[in-house]
């Protein structure tokens, strides 16, 4: 595994350790099927007290089932803020693994379940926590700033952790303190920061296998065809996507945005889960996907990612019955993860 933004440039070459599954193909449920289920799981909510906290890329359909049974439907660190200031017993996370994670971290107290814990994430997979304590070690003079896209493990060696709408910030305060940034795991994001920040950072290779597939001469192309629209990118894509965009981040950022925006059109770069919250914020805006890959090439995940795909209305129901897939974590690792989270949470109340 490479060490150094230099070496990370190659990355790409690196044999994957991890499988991408594919998107799981959930039976279509007719309006009267879909309505009895939604019904069920609010009375399941209310039965096992329990409050659900989806992310902005999960089944419109989730989203919506979370606001109305006084949830929240967010980004990553608005996710990890909810679930931990809200009082039920039992939170279940619509998301990836290190979202479910998170809120266990946070509230060890709390039953946190998740519609399928295999949901995870390609940057959490692709940084193993023994080769990134190695990483570490090797450069002690390093303030060590992980994703929030990274298993409890990770984060377990890190000083701090950043998600895409604190990440600048955070970096902009230690680099203004003279310290030296080990980033992991995602480099797109990282060679992002570093550009806008000028820190001294060393960096993991990760990639998000959603937000790489953003083609940037198809993005010039679909520009050309609409001038006037506004360009909008979360920080995981590549930087010539970045280089091209009038909004780069998180996905609250992307939403706000649209709404805020006078254009009338929009080019979005992220997962395209956000279009439920877009197009429900901003009816009259014309949305469009930016493209994943020219005509006939092949794209792994096309736009949505295959981990967030496996959270449906079926599972949900499914989990709060049984509580089956319930995240635990050992307490002495739970101890030390916590310090990086608790530290990005308490900056963040500050800002
Ligand atoms: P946000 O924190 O912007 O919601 O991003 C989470 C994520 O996984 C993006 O791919
Ligand atoms: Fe991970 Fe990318 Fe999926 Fe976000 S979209 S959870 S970064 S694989």
């Amino acid at each position: 595994m490479s060490t150094s933004s230099k070496i990370a440039q190659d990355a790409t070459k690196q044999p994957r350790t991890f499988e991408v599954p594919q998107h799981p193909k959930w039976p279509l449920l007719d309006e009267g099927e879909k309505e009895a289920l939604k019904a069920r799981i609010k009375q399941l909510l209310i039965e096992k007290n329990a409050v659900l906290v989806a992310h902005y890329y999960t089944d419109g359909d989730l989203q919506d089932l979370a606001e109305e049974t006084g949830g929240c439907v967010s980004d990553s660190l608005e996710m990890a803020r909810f679930g931990h200031a809200h009082d039920a017993p039992t939170l279940v996370v619509a998301g990836v693994r290190f979202m479910g994670e998170t809120a266990k971290i946070l509230s060890p107290e709390k039953r946190i379940l998740m519609p399928d814990l295999n949901a995870t994430c390609s940057l959490d997979e692709g940084c193993p926590p023994d080769q990134f304590a190695a990483f570490c070690e090797a450069h002690p003079d390093h303030t060590v700033v992980v994703y929030a896209n990274t298993s409890a493990a990770v984060k377990a060696h890190a000083d701090w952790m950043v998600t895409s709408s604190i990440a600048l910030p955070i970096i902009k305060h230690l680099k203004a303190r003279g310290e030296k940034i080990l980033w992991a795991p995602d480099r797109h994001l990282g060679h992002y920061i570093q550009s806008v920040t000028g820190v001294d950072m060393l960096m993991w290779d990760g990639s998000c296998v959603v937000h790489e597939e953003f083609k940037s001469v198809a993005l010039e192309r679909i520009r050309k065809l609409h001038p006037d629209a506004a360009v909008l990118v979360h920080p995981e894509s590549p930087a010539d996507v970045i280089e091209q965009a009038d909004v780069v981040g998180s996905t609250t950022a992307l939403i706000n945005a649209v709404t805020r925006m006078a254009n009338s059109e929009f080019i979005v770069a992220t997962d395209d889960g956000i279009f439920h919250k877009m197009a429900l914020l901003a009816p009259d805006k014309i949305l469009i996907e930016a493209p994943t890959a020219g005509h006939g090439a092949t794209c792994e995940s096309c736009g949505h990612c295959p981990w967030m795909a496996m959270n449906a209305l079926q599972n949900l129901e499914t989990t709060l019955q049984t509580g089956n897939n319930e995240i635990r974590i050992d307490e002495t690792l739970r101890k030390r993860a916590v310090l990086p989270i608790q530290r990005m949470l308490d900056f963040a109340s500050k800002q």
